[in-house]
């Protein structure tokens, strides 16, 4: 039995755990986010005895004796000021990184009620905004502490602004309190976990699921495959090429791809259960490259061909102008994968509805969720309701089902209240990135300098889904040009399949 001093109060706990896991999932206090668990993030940040501690890295049995803070234990005063503040400075957007900064703040201000920028800086050099830039979250900090310094009242914005007036966003104080809700703050009685056991290889057929340990366990609910998908094994945003699950027979195509989904009724059973599923595979060789899967006898991904969108663009004869020009720059250019990282992992928590399944989310795309779902259910989409709650960041790495539709599934199956929550791992893992570009581009002028024509060829890997893969392909074409006068051009662009993460 260990006692854990937090917000003034002293507390029980049973068993050791992490800090983070007792605040949330003990005592609720969910202004405390889980970014990462890996003490990476710093949305986590509690004030150990008036220290900024990660709380996903200690364990409570080296607390104890030790007065811990949450921002659920500020004063009102404070709450005022910080929310008041972060609002006015508009540090506040996605607002799942915000509690922590708060928490930093804090643990800044009291001991340096007068704090210099570079010291605010040093405050929060642990903790990760993807949305603000820092700098807004800086002024946030400053402001905080001139208002408490100067003791200065804290003022409501007016019912009526004019254009061009700051005015707070109406969630700044629910996502500054940590009140706001995201997906994984939602702890109802009853509730289930579920995840995926995810393919070992990016490229490998899928021989046999053995579960049977798995669901001999204690406290697992059911090891779903493919095979128990009532509707379409295949959802997509766009096109629908995307398995939910790999079937026995089938190959998988990126490191990515859900083979079983397994239920168990805490997330330590299900964790346990999952390393107790084995797969057998046969593996095949993998194609990594877009240059390489476009050539004759590559490996497939999908059995429709290797390219998924081709664009061509013409307006005149670019090579014969070209030609003409005074003067052309032939130039290759390459961008890279991009992962959004934002700050909350995917989360869905699904519950049976009226012959259906109610779905809280965190997503871009209410509705293609919605889509998605009833497509894989094989349910009309009214019996698919989705409601999304705080998006702690997308960036458009949130536009693609998740975790939704494998909540939707084993709520379906199971009639119980579920909640499907990544790992920041899974997360990198799972959802599609911004696509990498090859770009090889001539650009000619006259002796002027005036811009006579452009051509350009562009490859994008879309890697194993579509996902947004055709429309990114055909904006990047239409864009191509840039903002300039071209009245020639020639642009030819693909997107590739390969067995890298969509
Ligand atoms: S640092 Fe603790 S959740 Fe990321
Ligand atoms: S507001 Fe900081 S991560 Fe979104």
């Amino acid at each position: 039995m260990f006692t854990v001093h937090v917000n003034g109060m002293d507390y029980q706990a049973e068993q050791d755990n992490k800090l983070m896991r007792f605040l949330r999932d003990d005592l609720r206090l969910t202004s405390v986010k889980d970014g990462c668990s890996q003490g990476a993030c710093g949305t986590c940040t509690v004030l150990v005895d008036g220290k900024t501690t990660r709380a996903c890295i200690p364990m409570i049995s080296k607390l104890e004796g030790k007065s811990i803070v949450t921002v659920e234990g500020l004063s009102d005063r404070e709450k005022e000021v910080y929310s008041y503040a972060f609002g006015k400075a508009g540090a506040v957007q996605c607002g799942f990184c915000i509690p922590g900064m708060v928490m930093c703040a804090k643990g800044l201000i009291d001991v340096n009620p007068d704090p210099t920028r570079l010291e605010v800086i040093a405050a929060i050099r642990n903790n990760i905004c993807r949305c603000t830039g820092y700098k807004k979250i800086i002024d946030g900090i400053l402001l905080s502490a001139k208002i408490m310094r100067e003791n200065l009242s804290v003022e409501e914005d007016e019912g009526v602004v004019a254009v061009g007036d700051t005015i707070l966003r109406i969630d700044a104080k629910e996502k500054v309190l940590g009140t706001g809700e995201y997906p994984d703050d939602i702890y109802l009685d009853d509730m289930i976990h579920a995840s995926a056991v995810r393919s070992e290889y990016p490229r490998a057929k899928v021989l046999a699921i053995h579960s049977g340990e798995a669901k001999a366990l204690d406290g697992v609910i059911g090891v779903f495959t493919a095979e128990d998908i009532p509707g379409s094994v295949k959802v997509g945003h766009l096109k629908h090429d995307w398995d939910t699950m790999i079937a026995v027979g089938k190959t998988t195509r990126y490191l990515g791809d859900a083979v079983c989904l397994v239920a168990a009724e805490t997330p330590e059973i299900l964790e346990k259960a999952k390393s107790l599923i084995k797969v057998d595979y046969e593996v095949l060789e993998p194609v990594l490259d877009p240059f390489e899967a476009m050539k004759e006898g590559a490996p497939l991904v999908h059995s429709t061909g290797n390219v998924l969108a081709h664009e061509h663009l013409v307006r005149g004869d670019a090579d014969e102008v070209i030609e003409k020009s005074k003067y052309k720059v032939t130039k290759h250019y390459e961008t890279p994968w991009t992962e959004h990282a934002f700050l909350e992992p995917e989360c869905a928590v699904a519950m049976p509805f009226d012959e259906g399944v109610f779905i809280y989310s965190t997503d871009q795309g209410t509705y293609d969720i919605q889509h998605e779902c009833s497509l894989m259910l094989g349910l009309p989409p009214e019996k698919v309701i989705v409601e999304n709650k705080l998006v702690g960041g997308g960036f458009g790495g949130k536009e693609d089902a998740s975790v939704q539709h494998l909540a939707a599934l084993v709520a379906y199956l199971t009639k119980r209240i579920v909640k499907v929550k990544f790992s920041r791992q899974e997360s990198i893992t799972v959802h599609p990135k911004r696509h990498p570009m090859w770009m090889d581009i001539t650009t000619a002028c006259d002796e002027n300098g005036y811009l006579t024509a452009m051509k350009a060829v562009v490859v994008s890997d879309t890697g194993a889904y579509a996902s947004l893969g055709g429309p990114v392909l055909q904006r990047a074409c239409t864009h191509a040009a840039g903002p300039y006068n071209f009245q020639i051009i020639d642009i030819d662009g693909k997107a590739v399949y390969t067995n890298n993460p969509p």
